[in-house]
């Protein structure tokens, strides 16, 4: 499968977004949006009315770790454009998961799930036909710049092993250093935040992201 880099904007200097979001794009194949409402997670960063103004020529995953999803759906795809995948949370959806899924693809946008660190992939296998992408965290998610947990991995397989064969994003912790090991565990999609916008050199880092 086709590897695709998506550097999150949670490390970029938001007073120069458009600039920031330039000087990954050539070498990016997605821009990761992580959107964080201080209860679902302990962190606040923003909403559907600064999502609207992230511009780029590349597609946009909206990462939502937000509680009740299902009550912004329609901003965030008016926000982000019909090309844009929102990604929920298993945690907080629970039983009304497919039901969230179904309504994002009605909207016309991508379905994506994510599953936090605690969370088994037997948790989604139900609605696995019904999604683009799906998330697995290797961080508790919340802050960019945390430890890279790689007992999440085998993750991957389980999904590849349930005949799942849409993207497999790894979020959270990926550097160089393990970027190799998420795609040998059958990852496609590999985020990253402080490790790409705090690097000296972000071409050089986006290019060691592919394995
Ligand atoms: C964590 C977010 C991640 C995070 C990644 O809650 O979902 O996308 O920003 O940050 P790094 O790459 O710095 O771990
Ligand atoms: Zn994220």
């Amino acid at each position: 499968m086709k590897i695709k880099i998506a550097p999150s904007i949670l490390s970029a200097d938001f007073g120069k977004l458009s600039e920031e979001i330039k000087s990954v794009e050539p070498y990016s194949d997605i821009i990761h949006v992580d959107v964080m409402d201080g209860h679902f997670v302990p962190n606040i960063s923003f909403g559907a009315p600064v999502t609207k103004w992230i511009k780029s020529d590349l597609p946009q995953d909206v990462h939502l770790m937000i509680s009740e999803p299902e009550k912004y759906l329609e901003d965030f795809v008016k926000a982000s454009g019909a090309g844009a995948r929102l990604i929920v949370h298993q945690e907080a959806c629970g039983d009304g998961l497919r039901a969230v899924l179904e309504k994002i693809r009605e909207l016309g946008a991508g379905a994506g799930v994510s599953i936090k660190p605690g969370t088994g992939v037997d948790a989604i296998k139900d609605i696995l036909d019904i999604v683009d992408i799906v998330l697995i965290m290797t961080v508790e998610p919340g802050f960019s710049g945390q430890s890279f947990m790689a007992d999440m991995l085998p993750k991957c397989g389980e999904l590849r092993d349930l005949g799942y064969e849409g993207d497999i994003c790894i979020d959270g912790g990926v550097k160089g250093e393990n970027a190799k090991a998420c795609i040998d565990a059958g990852a496609n999609v590999l985020v990253s935040a402080s490790y790409v916008f705090g690097a000296e050199d972000r071409v050089a880092a986006l290019k060691s992201l592919r394995g």
